[in-house]
């Protein structure tokens, strides 16, 4: 602020002040009560009485004009005056931020200090992983962590990377990439589509040891068992689903497991190791952890 503008505000704000005050202790004097006197304005028939302010209105007016002198001493308002105080909105809210970024660590620093089941245990720490989730994964996994078409549920225990706290922790962090490649060109539509059949007839270990699958069968333990597992279990080190449940990333449709096989599928987890602290991503494996456990 220059100093004319300054200058400008602060007779302003004195000049006002003033007259202000002027114009109240002149009118207090008014207060010789005439029996019947009215101002002479009359509103549908009603007069109005020509009586002095009441004396509480008065002395309310007076303590508020103390306390504006007070204030203008005290904060900033006479154009560059800082005021005594040195009060700023700036320093303030530093100084909320500051408040609660040490209230935080503080809490942050605890929770690192507890592994995934006392951080269960706490139910302030799964309030706070709750939001944590909500801000960062449920616009993929869903605000219920239960994923969508692509999105894995969290809640079920099938883990495509493992459920331990340290492989969730590690799926956080450093993100996953799964890489199934599309088998169209080496198996052909039909091939494709019987290798699909004998997919689905997984869950049922009679049914995919009929002969009808036979040629499937040797196909998968020849191209797909060595990610999916011999009979379809899944393997997590290669974040490779289970194919002998009910539990599907992609949909467990003749149409969608058609369209897995032969096209490939390559779902991406974005690493949160830059956009997350090391103690919320722990915060978090113990949620996600958590949210299976519950689950019957
Ligand atoms: C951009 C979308 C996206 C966001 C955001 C996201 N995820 Fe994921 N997440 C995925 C996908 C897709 C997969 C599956 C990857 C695959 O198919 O291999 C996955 C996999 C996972 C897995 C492994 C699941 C398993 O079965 O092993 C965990 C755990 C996980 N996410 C937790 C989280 C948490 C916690 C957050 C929040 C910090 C989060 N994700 C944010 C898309 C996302
Ligand atoms: C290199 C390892 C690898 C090989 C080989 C492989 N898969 Fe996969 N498969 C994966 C991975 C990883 C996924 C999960 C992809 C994702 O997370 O996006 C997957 C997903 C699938 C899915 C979808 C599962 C779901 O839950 O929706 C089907 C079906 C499938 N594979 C069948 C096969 C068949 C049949 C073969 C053999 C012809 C095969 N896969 C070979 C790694 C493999």
């Amino acid at each position: 602020m220059s100093d004319f503008w300054s200058g400008w505000i602060i007779v302003l704000t004195a000049v006002s002040y003033v007259l202000l005050a002027w114009l109240l202790l002149s009118n207090r004097k008014i207060n010789q009560h005439k029996d019947g006197a009215t101002t002479g304005h009359i509103y549908d028939g009603i007069e109005e009485y020509d009586n002095p302010m009441p004396s509480w209105w008065i002395k309310m007016f007076v303590l508020s004009m103390v306390f504006g002198a007070g204030y203008l001493l005290a904060y900033p308002g006479m154009g560059k005056f800082p005021g005594l105080l040195n009060w700023t909105s700036v320093s303030q809210w530093q100084g909320n931020v500051d408040a609660a970024k040490q209230k935080n660590e503080a809490l942050y620093a605890e929770f690192m200090q507890k592994d995934a089941e006392a951080l269960v245990a706490d139910p302030k720490a799964m309030r706070i992983a709750k939001r944590v989730f909500a801000n960062n994964c449920a616009i993929c996994h869903g605000n219920d962590a239960k994923g969508s078409y692509g999105f894995p549920n969290l809640t079920d225990n099938d883990w495509l990377y493992g459920g331990s706290p340290d492989q969730i922790a590690r799926s956080i962090r450093d993100g996953r990439s799964g890489m199934m490649p599309g088998w169209q060109s080496v198996l052909g539509a039909e091939g494709v589509k019987s290798m699909g059949a004998y997919v689905q007839s997984l869950r049922d270990a009679q049914a995919s040891a009929s002969a009808e699958h036979a040629e499937s069968r040797e196909k998968f333990t020849m191209l797909c068992a060595g990610c999916h597992g011999a009979s379809g279990e899944g393997n997590i080190a290669m974040g490779a689903p289970r194919l002998n449940d009910d539990i599907w990333l992609y949909g467990g449709d003749t149409g969608k497991i058609i369209h897995s096989i032969a096209n490939g599928r390559s779902g991406k987890m974005p690493a949160h190791a830059d956009n997350l602290s090391a103690a919320k991503i722990h915060l978090l494996s113990a949620y996600v952890y958590q949210l299976a456990e519950e689950e019957p």
